[in-house]
């Protein structure tokens, strides 16, 4: 088996993909355990629910300083965890390299669009702006380029003529809930590869028995 896999988990808000989470593949000392969750701002639900699964929490804020002060104190937080893997469950900052270079591919980034289409803001406004017949959920490589890593995990999501935000957001969110502890369990398993000779290019591994 793989060693356990620390997962440290950043977050800005409601944190339901975080808790989607810890209802799904954290288990304390077992395979796959959520040992941090940093939010970017104090006070949001995602910290509560951390909170009542028993797990750490901190808030690292920009507060004043600039980005790479900021990135550097976060990557010294985040590394003092010593984690397997970094998930950003709708973290809403931009994070330079100060803090990505300090866990090559190791951080993943949840996005709700079918990237390239849509990347930053407002993704699910932009879909039903545009009129598509189908937007979706990314999981990807977080990089300086946002949204810009290559994907890892995607899923179709189809828009519904008459669609209003609330509820293309609702069908992308039991998306996501799936897709970001798929992802996880796949990195838990050591069946995420990048493609030396060409990064863009992400190998699932096929499980045993597949
Ligand atoms: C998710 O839709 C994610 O794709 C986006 O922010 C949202 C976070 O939702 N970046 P939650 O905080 O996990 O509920």
């Amino acid at each position: 088996m793989a060693e356990p896999m620390r997962v440290v988990v950043l977050v800005s808000g409601s944190g339901s993909n975080l808790q989607s989470l810890i209802d799904t593949v954290h288990e304390p000392g077992g395979d796959i355990e959520i040992v941090l969750v940093v939010s970017s701002h104090e006070g949001v639900p995602a910290l509560d629910r951390a909170v009542r699964a028993g797990i750490a929490t901190a808030v690292v804020g920009m507060s004043g300083r600039d980005r790479d002060e900021r990135d550097r104190a976060l990557a010294d937080l985040v590394e003092a965890a010593s984690p397997g893997l970094v998930v950003l469950a709708g973290w809403m900052s931009i994070l330079t390299g100060e803090f990505l270079d300090r866990f090559p591919d190791r951080v993943i980034n949840l996005h709700p669009s079918l990237l390239p289409s849509f990347p930053g803001l407002h993704a699910i406004e932009q879909a039903l702006a545009w009129g598509v017949r189908y937007t979706g959920v990314t999981v990807h490589y977080a990089e300086e380029v946002v949204d810009g890593g290559p994907p890892i995990l995607q899923e179709p999501v189809a828009v519904m003529y008459g669609d209003d935000a609330e509820a293309l957001t609702a069908r992308i969110r039991e998306v996501e809930h799936r897709l970001v502890p798929e992802a996880v369990r796949l990195f838990a398993a050591g069946r995420v590869r990048r493609d030396p000779s060409d990064r863009r290019k992400v190998e699932i591994v096929p499980g045993e028995g597949e």
